[in-house]
C-alpha cells in the first residue's frame, strides 16, 4: 500500500469524514438533494454513506461519538476495514481521504484500518490477479495529514505486512535458516545490523535448550542477533527484544493433534516475525534508541533422535531442566536467548512468544497476556501503548507460589507446571533465566486468525507489533 498527498491528477473517488449532521462540511459539488440525503442517513445513524456519481464514488463517513480517544481511533480503524471491502468491490485503485471533522488524526486512523485490512497473501495462488485487491494507493487531502504522519503510517503498515508474510509462509518455505536469511535481507534493506549464529556456533556456545528442541529435526537451528544503534541514543543501556522462532511446532514426541492445533503451527514463529519487523520499522524511523533483537529458531519435530519426555538437559545458563513434555519447547529456546541477553546489561528486555494455549484460553483473541519484573512506570507505558493501538494487555502475576509448580525431583526445574496456571508457570520458567527488568508477552491467542475480523486478515496478524512500536516511539529512558 502506498500513501501520498492528493494532487490535481488524483482520481475523484473519495472518503469524507464528517462530524455533525447540521454543521458537517460537505464536498463541493454535492447537490442539495444529495446533502439532504446524507443528513437524513446520518440522523438514522448510518455511519458510511456511499454516493455514486457517474464518474466517481464518494463515501461519507460520519464520526461516531466515543467516550475516549482510544475508542474513537479504533472505531475509525474498523470503519477503514469496512470501507476496504466496499472500495475493492468497486475495483477502485486509488482513494483520497478528506477529514472535515475536528479530530485531527481521523484520516490517519481510517487509512490505517483500510491498509491493514487490504493485506493479502497470494504468493501461492496460480492466478493471483484474479483475487488481488485493486486498491493500491491512499491519498490524503493536504489538511488531513502531515508529512511525518504519512511516513510513519507507511512504516507501520510495511512492518505489519512483513510480519504477517513471514508467518504466512509455510515450513517448507520458512525453515530456521530461511527465517535468518529473511532477517538478513530486512537488515540490508532498512539499515540495521544482523548477525546469524549457525549450528556450529550454537553448539560451541552450548545453547542446550535450543539444541535439545532441534534434535528431532533434519534442519539446523539458527540464532539471529539484530541491532539498531543510532549515534545518539536516549538509552545508555540497550533495550533487548526476544522473539520465539519455532518455525513449526509439531509438539515433538508429545505430538499435537492436527485440527485447530498443529494445523496452524507454522505461526509459532510469530514472536520472531514481530520483533524482526519491529527492527525494520525502528531502523526506517531511525528511532533514537539502542535496540537489540534476538531470535532463537528451529522447528520442533519427533525425528529419530528427538528429545524425549524424561530427558534432562543443560541450558545455556548452566541450569538443568527435566523435560516432561516436548511440546513445552518454546521456553527452552527462550531461556537460552534470555540468558544471552545478560551480556548486554540491558535496561529492559521484552520477549514475544506464542507460548501457551493457556494464555489463548484465558483471554482469547482480544488481548495479550503479559507478566514480568519491569517497574510500574514501564508497565504503565506499555499498557497505554496497548490501549492506543487497541492491542491491549492483561497482566498476570508472577507470584513465587507458581514457581513451586516447576520444581523438578531430579533437575533444577522442569518444563511443565501442571494443569493450572499454565501461562504463568511458563512465565516463571522464563523468569528463571532473567536478571534484569523484563516483560513477557504471550501472543498465542492473538497471532493467527482463521477468519477475517475487522482489519485483521486471515493468517498471521502481527498483533502486538503496533503496541510495541508505539511503546518504543514514546519511550523516554
Ligand atoms: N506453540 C504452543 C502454544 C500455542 C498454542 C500457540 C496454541 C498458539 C496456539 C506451545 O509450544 C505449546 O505447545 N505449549 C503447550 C505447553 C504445555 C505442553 C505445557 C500448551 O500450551 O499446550
Ligand atoms: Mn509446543
Ligand atoms: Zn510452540
Amino acid at each position: 500500500m502506498e500513501f501520498k498527498f492528493s494532487t490535481k491528477a488524483s482520481r475523484k473517488d473519495a472518503i469524507y469524514i464528517i462530524e455533525d449532521a447540521k454543521d458537517a462540511v460537505y464536498p463541493t459539488g454535492l447537490s442539495d438533494a444529495e446533502a439532504e440525503y446524507v443528513r437524513r442517513l446520518v440522523k438514522e445513524e448510518v455511519s458510511i454513506i456511499p454516493i455514486n456519481h457517474y464518474d466517481s464514488t464518494l463515501f461519507m463517513v460520519s464520526l461516531p461519538a466515543c467516550n475516549s480517544q482510544e475508542l474513537l481511533a479504533e472505531t475509525l480503524r474498523k470503519k477503514g476495514a469496512d470501507l476496504c471491502g466496499r472500495i475493492n468491490a468497486l475495483k477502485l485503485p486509488d482513494v483520497t481521504i478528506h477529514n472535515t471533522s475536528s479530530f485531527g488524526a481521523a484520516a490517519i486512523h481510517l487509512a490505517e484500518g483500510l491498509a491493514l485490512s487490504n493485506y493479502q497473501f497470494l504468493k501461492y495462488k496460480t492466478e493471483p490477479s484474479k483475487k488481488e485487491n485493486r486498491l493500491k494507493t491512499i491519498a490524503f487531502d493536504k489538511g488531513s495529514a502531515t508529512k511525518p504522519q504519512l511516513a510513519e503510517l507507511q512504516t507501520v503498515i510495511d512492518a505489519v505486512y512483513a510480519a504477517r508474510t513471514l508467518v504466512n509462509e509455510p515450513l517448507n518455505a520458512m525453515t530456521a535458516v530461511d527465517l535468518a536469511n529473511a532477517f538478513e535481507k530486512m537488515g540490508k534493506d532498512s539499515g540495521f545490523k544482523v548477525k546469524v549464529l549457525h549450528k556450529k556456533a550454537i553448539e560451541k556456545e552450548g545453547m542446550g535448550g535450543l539444541l535439545a528442541v532441534n534434535l528431532g529435526s533434519q534442519d539446523p537451528p539458527t540464532f539471529t542477533i539484530m541491532e539498531h544503534k543510532p549515534a545518539k541514543a536516549l538509552n545508555a543501556k540497550p533495550i533487548v527484544l526476544v522473539g520465539k522462532g519455532v518455525v513449526y511446532d509439531t509438539g515433538g514426541l508429545s505430538l499435537k493433534p492436527t485440527p485447530n492445533s498443529m494445523d496452524r503451527m507454522k505461526s509459532d514463529m510469530s514472536g520472531a516475525a514481530l520483533v524482526g519487523a519491529t527492527m525494520q520499522a525502528i531502523a526506517q524511523l531511525n528511532l533514537p534508541l539502542h535496540v537489540i533483537a534476538l531470535v532463537p529458531a528451529t522447528d520442533n519435530r519427533p525425528g529419530e533422535n528427538a528429545y524425549v519426555p524424561g530427558d534432562v538437559i543443560t541450558m545455556y545458563s548452566g541450569a538443568t531442566v527435566e523435560v516432561l513434555n516436548t511440546d513445552a519447547e518454546g521456553r527452552l529456546l527462550l531461556g537460552d536467548a534470555l540468558h544471552w541477553a545478560k551480556r548486554y546489561n540491558p535496561e529492559l528486555v521484552l520477549d514475544f512468544a506464542t507460548l501457551t494455549g493457556a494464555a489463548s484460553v484465558a483471554v482469547g483473541e482480544h488481548g495479550i497476556v503479559c507478566m514480568g519484573t519491569a517497574d510500574e512506570r514501564v508497565k504503565t507505558q506499555l499498557r497505554a501503548a496497548g490501549e492506543r493501538q487497541y492491542e491491549r494487555l492483561v497482566e498476570y502475576p508472577l507470584w513465587s507460589e507458581y514457581g513451586e509448580q516447576i520444581k523438578s525431583d531430579i533437575a533444577d526445574i522442569k518444563n511443565v507446571g501442571g494443569p493450572s496456571g499454565g501461562a504463568i508457570t511458563a512465565g516463571k520458567f522464563l523468569e528463571h533465566f532473567t536478571s534484569y527488568p523484563w516483560m513477557h508477552f504471550d501472543i498465542a491467542g492473538v497471532s493467527f486468525a482463521t477468519a477475517k475480523r475487522n482489519y485483521q486478515t486471515i493468517g498471521g496478524t502481527a498483533f502486538g507489533l503496533r503496541m510495541l512500536l508505539d511503546f518504543l516511539q514514546s519511550y523516554t529512558a
